[in-house]
């Protein structure tokens, strides 16, 4: 297809499993909710039990899919990514498309999780690095597999990549831990894409999506602990639109067969966005890959991280 024409949403194959990662709220749930809407089997994630359970029930009773599951994990800590890896290899046989959407922004004050990572890169950064990784493995054994991994537009808004203070230790604000959290994520998403077909993978695709200003939960926490931030939202709100408008693009790349064998791009709007150059970095790439590995090599024993360099 030409990927320069609006996708199609219309058509999808039934019969895939799908993990949703954050589909407890906002857009995630939304996600979920269409893909159960197509007939596929989902797996919705999130952290909070009961909201999880509700979320999932919530989505059974609207589309009558009854192959929607609940797991839950806390994906600001690696060690809970692997738990959760763990039971999902233990649970299904089969994993046709990983949708890393779960996110967070937080406040103006840089909080460290108990692990010792940035709270906003652990888990718009690292969790999908992990989780990746630990699932590729089931996913390569699909006929047909897809990553979808929900970036932002704020890629542009956290400045300058600061490489050698990835967890800006000594530069955080809130928008620059955001923004680079998400520029990195898609950095290491086309580094999955460049391994797998350097390795002679062919049956995983992997496209990072933008979902556009969404009204959803994501700016609570910062909004509770940065009330002077309430005047620029209210400022933006008429830009913002609904989260299953925020979900769209997640759902055709997760499920449409338009895409199929796509790989490596960048999605917004339900179109492939042109990025200007000066965002794209071999080398920056390849160093937040290393630095990834370094920080999840305690997290990694027995799996296999030689996808190739290039
Ligand atoms: N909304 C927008 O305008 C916008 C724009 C650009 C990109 N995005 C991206 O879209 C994705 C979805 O965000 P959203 O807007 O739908 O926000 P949301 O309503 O806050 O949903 C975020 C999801 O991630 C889960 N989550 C947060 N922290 C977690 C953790 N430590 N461990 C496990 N799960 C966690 C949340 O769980 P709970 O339900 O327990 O909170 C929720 O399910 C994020 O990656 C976000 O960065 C959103």
């Amino acid at each position: 297809m030409n990927t320069r024409q609006s996708i199609n949403a219309s058509s999808p194959s039934a019969g895939k499993v799908i993990l949703v990662t954050g589909a407890s709220s906002g857009i995630g749930k939304q996600t979920a909710l269409a893909l159960a809407a197509q007939g596929h089997t989902v797996i919705m994630h999130g952290r909070n039990p009961k909201k999880t359970q509700e979320s999932r029930d919530w989505v059974e009773q609207r589309t009558g899919n009854r192959n929607v599951y609940a797991h839950v994990a806390d994906l600001s800590l690696m060690s809970e990514v692997v738990r959760f890896a763990k039971e999902i290899t233990a649970t299904y046989e089969r994993l046709d498309v990983l949708v890393n959407n779960a996110g967070g922004q937080f406040g103006s004050e840089r909080e460290v999780t108990a692990e010792g990572h940035e709270k906003t890169f652990a888990i718009n950064t690292l969790a999908p690095f992990l989780l990746t990784n630990l699932l590729l493995p089931m996913l390569e054994r699909s006929e047909s597999a897809r990553i979808v991994t929900v970036a932002s537009e704020s890629y542009r808004q956290g400045g300058q990549p600061i490489l050698d203070d990835v967890e800006l230790e000594r530069h955080y604000s809130m928008m620059r831990a955001y923004g680079l959290s998400k520029l990195y994520v898609w950095w290491l998403m086309r580094q999955f894409d460049a391994r797998l077909k350097a390795a002679g993978v062919r049956n995983v695709t992997v496209n990072t999506v933008e979902p556009g200003s969404a009204a959803t939960s994501l700016q609570r926490e910062s909004l509770r602990k940065t009330p002077w931030m309430l005047p620029l939202i209210v400022l933006w709100l008429p830009f913002v639109r609904t989260a299953r408008h925020g979900a769209r693009t997640s759902v055709v790349l997760a499920s449409s067969p338009d895409v199929e064998g796509v790989s490596g791009e960048f999605w917004g709007n339900m179109r492939r966005k042109r990025i200007h150059p000066k965002w794209i970095s071999k080398e920056g790439e390849h160093r937040i890959w290393q630095y990834c590995a370094e920080m999840c090599r305690p997290y990694l024993e027995g799996v296999d991280l030689v996808l190739p360099m290039c």
